[in-house]
């Protein structure tokens, strides 16, 4: 795992924007994983800006996001896709049938998932996928215990994710219990990883999926077996790491690394 602690949200948004857009000008048909939530935000105003001022085509890509909350309807606002309508897609010119949000108010979520597993695979497989981590160490909504085998499906939502996420809805009784999700195997096959994690509440876990023993009570462990995953932390987040010099000094003597190591 590749560590990059940047010293604030925007410099970490900056940094994981620009992984982005460079995978995209590598390759123009990319498929990406894509997820929601507070962190990512800034990644997308980047790009969106990227795309505005340097031209970055959206035009080829394919996109998959990560999960949805099952009950939600696409346009409800609090539902996934509205999300990344409204953060990404309308502000580029992604071609609005590649992509791909799993579907909230499905009449047959098993069916579904299997559909949603079968384009992926029809799309070649996710190129380069972007997470976010939960405070109990979920990526995606893979909550703890799930199996690093796991494959899209419905998963209960803990109670810890219930209580972050009631800030976007009027009352917690609101937040759906259920999601549908890539599993962690789904995310495990992506050929690149990029996890992106600020502010200091997610100190705790990051340290723990960083440093910490691979369990599938935190999923974000999985990310260990993986061979190009990359992290991009703020310095709050990054704050429990007890590594960190050493992160830092690969990070500043990356010209060194990349001749060692050939990446
Ligand atoms: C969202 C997702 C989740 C979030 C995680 C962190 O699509 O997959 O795993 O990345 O819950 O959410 P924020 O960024 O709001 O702290």
């Amino acid at each position: 795992m590749e560590i990059i602690i940047a010293p604030t949200y925007q410099e970490m948004s900056k940094i994981s924007a620009h992984f982005i857009a460079r995978e995209i000008k590598k390759k123009h048909d990319i498929v990406l994983g894509l997820a929601t939530g507070d962190t990512p935000i800034g990644t997308y105003q980047e790009l969106v800006k990227v795309h505005k001022e340097e031209g970055l085509d959206f035009s080829k890509i394919t996109t998959f996001n990560l999960d949805e909350y099952v009950g939600l309807p696409p346009l409800h606002k609090n539902s996934y896709n509205y999300f990344m309508q409204d953060n990404l897609f309308r502000h580029v010119n992604v071609n609005q049938a590649n992509v791909y949000v799993p579907q909230g108010n499905t009449e047959d979520p098993e069916e579904f998932s299997a559909w949603y597993e079968q384009q992926i695979k029809n799309a070649g497989g996710i190129d380069f996928q972007i997470l976010g981590i939960g405070r109990d160490g979920h990526i995606g909504f893979n909550e703890p215990g799930s199996s690093f085998a796991s494959r899209t499906r419905v998963k209960a939502l803990y109670k810890q994710t219930i209580e972050d996420n009631a800030r976007f809805f009027d009352r917690i009784e609101d937040v759906p219990r259920f999601a549908i999700t890539m599993g962690v195997g789904t995310i495990l096959e992506a050929k690149k990883i990029l996890l992106i994690a600020n502010g200091e509440k997610k100190a705790d876990v990051v340290a723990q999926f960083i440093e910490g023993p691979v369990t599938s009570q935190i999923t974000a462990t999985a990310l260990q077996l993986h061979t190009l995953a990359t992290v991009v932390l703020d310095e709050a987040a990054a704050s429990k790491l007890k590594r960190k010099e050493y992160y830092n000094w690969v990070r500043d003597n990356k010209h060194l690394v990349q001749k060692m190591v050939g990446r």
